[in-house]
């Protein structure tokens, strides 16, 4: 079963509390929540007082998607906010293995995302090390911008590379432009987690919104 991700980033920031409290009634199987420090990327979110909050109002996971510089000066804080999975940029980080191994010493589940442009071969050599790549599916930084549909055959080679080590609990997330069609398309080519703001929190009908990318998923 796919994983839907609702990302806080198009939630109501001034009750995101019941914004995430209702996520979870509404069928979500994760809260992604995403970081930015305004240098990564051009966009200012908020930090581990917000993230431990929050906590509360759900017993979901909590999928910390973290755009910021020097990733690693942040795990410990997050870990007492509550984060379940920190995923980190490749493009952040300098030492990318040992950044991944600080968030495991933690007990906590390390991902690695990729923005558009940047290669799977970044990847090569720390597969194994890693419980999830997130294939970014728009330039990070904002919410409500357009799947770059060249992201499909970049989740079907990762797809290939993980079946051909064997590594078959490894997630493949994506994060960027997904709605009802572009769940399908993503699913098709190999993810099982899907990150969705705009489509979730600018919907009425949120529990609808997640059944849709489920269904589509599935499709
Ligand atoms: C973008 C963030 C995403 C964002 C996705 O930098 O990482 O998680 O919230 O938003 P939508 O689903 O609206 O494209
Ligand atoms: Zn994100």
């Amino acid at each position: 079963m796919t994983i839907i991700a609702p990302s806080i980033l198009s939630a109501d920031f001034a009750k995101l509390g019941e914004d995430v409290r209702e996520a979870e009634r509404c069928g979500a199987d994760w809260i992604h929540i995403d970081i930015m420090d305004g240098q990564f990327v051009p966009n200012l979110t908020f930090g581990p007082p917000v993230v431990g909050a929050i906590r509360s109002y759900t017993s979901l996971p909590f999928d910390v998607h973290l755009m910021v510089n020097t990733p690693e000066r942040l795990f410990e804080d997050l870990k007492k906010a509550g984060a379940d999975r920190i995923t980190v940029h490749a493009e952040a980080c300098l030492h990318l293995h040992r950044t991944i191994h600080a968030i495991r010493e933690l007990g906590l589940k390390a991902g690695v995302a990729l923005n558009p442009h940047t290669p799977l071969s970044v990847l090569d050599h720390i597969l194994e090390d890693i419980d999830l790549a997130l294939i970014m599916t728009v330039n990070p930084g904002f919410g409500g911008q357009s799947f770059i549909p060249a992201m499909l055959p970049k989740i079907r080679d990762l797809r290939g590379r993980l079946d051909a080590k064997g590594l078959h609990g490894v997630h493949i997330e994506v994060d960027g432009g997904i709605n009802g069609e572009t769940a399908a398309l993503v699913a098709q080519a190999g993810a099982n987690a899907l990150v969705a703001g705009n489509y979730i929190y600018g919907n009425n009908d949120r529990a609808s919104a997640i059944s849709t990318l489920k269904n589509s998923a599935k499709a």
